[in-house]
């Protein structure tokens, strides 16, 4: 073996152990442009045969083109086992644990205000009454003068209203679609009228906003008697409980005569406690038999025809069924509170 062969022969093996060890793609690539590439080792003794006398070089290059064969050959299979391990090594981190538990859905909960509200319209829908709907924002002919409330009359003074600059109002209670209704429905009239009310008054027990349900049913023989019996009747429905019902006299422009609503404590069924300040009643709503100026207000004959009405807080009958203490815990939005009802 001449010198130049065993040389090579050296530095093939040499490559050889170095391309097995090569640990990655790049540096697989290193090793080949210094052996093989433009300025490569064996491309420099390829270079090399022009200056040899012929047999020599026959020789010589035979030997060369062996030895660079048989390193393309190692280079080749060895970056095919690099490609392989990259694959597999990327599908392992890429896998898809498909026996891991989902992350499963929470379900939403109405608020206990929408529940009661929803509750309170099934009852009087079974009871033969229908929903009706109004605006919020009102005029003063509508929320008080409609309804026996002119200027001036003190009852406005209750009513903490929002005014808009021109004239117009939140309304103050859900009373003025009494008088809707009635301008485009004529008798028989039995709806009630569930929505949003406003007054300038903030604390435990009152906020801005709140939620009424106003209830007018206008026919021939309607009578104090049969509100007593509706309300009572609504009342044992909602809290799925015995209620007793008390009616006690009161004043309202649009009704005469005009009653408060109590029932039983429904916390202490009676006895007295903090939610009944230990009377053993909670008041729940007003009510009376429509006075016969409001239903002049909208042309009706007051000779044939007679009404009552109602109306009571949402808010306030939610507090008692769930054992709220702080209306304000309506609008915080905390879960924690909201959960209870989901
Ligand atoms: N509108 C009254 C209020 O907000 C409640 C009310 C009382 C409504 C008696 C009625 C009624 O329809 O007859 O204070």
């Amino acid at each position: 073996m001449t010198d130049t062969a065993a040389d090579l022969s050296t530095l093939v093996a040499a490559a050889c152990a170095e391309i097995a060890e090569s640990q990655n793609v790049e540096q697989l690539e290193a090793i080949r442009v210094r052996l093989l590439g433009k300025k490569g080792e064996i491309t420099a003794r390829l270079k090399a045969l022009g200056s040899m006398d012929p047999e020599t070089r026959r020789v010589a290059g035979a030997k060369i083109n062996e030895a660079k064969e048989k390193l393309q050959t190692a280079i080749e299979e060895r970056r095919a086992q690099l490609e392989e391990e990259l694959l597999a090594r990327q599908l392992a981190s890429e896998t898809v644990d498909v026996t891991l538990p989902g992350r499963g859905q929470r379900i939403g909960g109405l608020h206990p205000v929408t529940r009661v509200r929803r509750r309170i319209e099934q009852i009087f829908k079974s009871a033969g009454f229908q929903i009706a709907d109004g605006p919020e924002i009102e005029d003063d002919w509508h929320n008080f003068e409609a309804l026996n409330i002119p200027a001036n009359h003190p009852a406005r003074a209750m009513h903490d209203t929002f005014y808009f600059p021109d004239g117009r109002l939140l309304r103050t209670h859900t009373s003025p679609v009494q008088v809707r209704v009635m301008e485009r429905q004529k008798p028989p009239v039995r709806v009630i009228v569930p929505g949003r009310v406003y007054r300038c008054d903030s604390d435990m027990t009152h906020t801005p906003m709140f939620h009424q349900v106003e209830g007018l049913v206008v026919d021939e023989g309607i009578s104090f008697a049969n509100l007593k019996a509706i309300l009572h009747s609504f009342m044992r429905a909602l809290f799925e409980k015995d209620v007793k019902m008390r009616l006690r006299p009161s004043y309202f422009p649009f009704t005469e005569p005009s009653a408060e609503v109590d029932i039983s404590c429904v916390s202490c069924g009676g006895s007295g406690c903090r939610v009944c300040k230990n009377t053993g009643w909670v008041e729940v709503a007003g009510c009376g038999v429509v006075h016969p100026n409001v239903l002049r207000a909208v042309g009706i004959d007051t000779e044939r025809y007679t009404g009552y009405a109602f109306g009571m807080g949402i808010d306030r009958l939610t507090m008692l069924r769930y054992n709220v203490n702080d209306i304000r815990m309506y609008f915080e939005n905390d879960l924690r509170f909201l959960r209870q009802f989901a």
